[in-house]
């Protein structure tokens, strides 16, 4: 576990310059471990996955294969969003892999929380190995493991869901990026040219979506929770409060209540609004986000997203609330 602690001697990467040091330290580190072979990497589009990726492209280029799986449980344009940092500006080995009807069809009737969590990671670890063994000689598997992943729960980044491959498929680990806080992920992603929307995104659970769209997930809600989702980002974004408040999404519980529209009786599902600050993601304080923006996302949400009317906040603390619903 020696090499598992920080050195003490490491300065807090604060600056570009500082970033840049420690990029091209990282390059010469990485090229003298790899040499000539190949590296594979899970890139979810989150920060660490993105800034491991980032590094090792400029350090291996083509040498590294990252697979994007998307799950179907992502925010609206993040699978887009790899596609065109990594392939197209960055020209990248991506396999984007679809798994989206996979992932729906294992997780049709599946309504426990934990269960849920079960069979996405389990989900995601299958196509993860699928995908490596159609890959010729890969020796190493690189990992956006980050120093509180280390001083919370050993050395396999648990949540990144990677850590369960078979025994045959016997990589070396490849963590650049292991001794970093995540404050220093993100100057050294600026650093390496990613976009801020990536460096600097909110947290989002591993199962994504997923423990979002309350209960046993359906594809109409599940894609009534991604709009409505994406207007919030974009009004919070247009109101000055992207970057103020920590995390901020919508949830859609599995019941309905009856509204009329155009004059009809209707019976659609509310969509609930959740917008949270924190530390350390402990305990956690409600927004006061202006009456009037709740009013205006309200009415956009409720004309723009079908199967949707009403739209509720929730006004709870953590505690007694999680930050998430499930
Ligand atoms: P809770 O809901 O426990 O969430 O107050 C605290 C923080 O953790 C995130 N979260 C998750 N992250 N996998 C993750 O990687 C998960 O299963 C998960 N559940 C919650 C949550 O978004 C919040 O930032």
């Amino acid at each position: 576990m020696s090499n598992n602690v920080r050195p003490e001697s490491m300065a807090r990467i604060a600056t570009p310059e500082l970033a840049n040091a420690f990029i091209d330290e990282q390059l010469d580190a990485l090229r003298q471990q790899i040499g000539n072979k190949k590296a594979l990497l899970a890139l979810s589009g989150g920060v660490d996955s993105s800034v491991v990726a980032a590094l090792l492209i400029r350090a291996i280029g083509k040498q590294l294969t990252c697979v994007h799986v998307n799950h179907g449980l992502l925010r609206k344009g993040e699978p887009e969003q790899v596609v065109e940092v990594f392939q197209n500006q960055m020209n990248a080995n991506l396999v984007y892999v679809d798994a989206v009807e996979r992932f729906l069809q294992k997780l049709e009737n599946v309504s426990d929380p934990e269960q849920k969590r079960k069979v996405i990671g389990a989900e995601f670890i299958r196509v993860f190995e699928e995908e490596a063994r159609k890959l010729d000689d890969v020796q190493f598997l690189a990992q956006g493991t980050i120093y509180p992943d280390i001083l919370e729960s050993g050395p396999v980044k648990a949540h990144h869901n990677v850590g369960g491959l078979p025994e045959d498929l016997n990589f070396e680990l490849v963590e650049p990026l292991k001794f970093l806080f995540k404050d220093e992920v993100r100057v050294v992603g600026t650093a390496l040219g990613l976009p801020d929307s990536m460096v600097y995104r909110q947290p989002f659970p591993g199962p994504g979506l997923g423990v979002r769209c309350l209960g046993a997930i359906t594809r109409a809600r599940l894609e009534a929770l991604r709009e409505s989702d994406a207007i919030l980002r974009e009004e919070f974004a247009a109101n000055g409060l992207e970057g103020k408040v920590w995390q901020y999404f919508t949830v859609i519980p599995d019941f309905k209540s009856t509204g009329v529209r155009d004059g009809k009786r209707s019976y659609d599902w509310p969509v609930i609004i959740r917008a949270v600050n924190t530390k350390d993601a402990m305990t956690a304080t409600v927004e006061d986000v202006p009456f009037a923006l709740l009013q205006k996302i309200t009415a956009r949400i409720t004309t723009e997203v079908p199967g949707v009317n009403r739209v509720l906040y929730d006004l709870t603390p953590k505690p007694t609330g999680t930050i998430e619903w499930e």
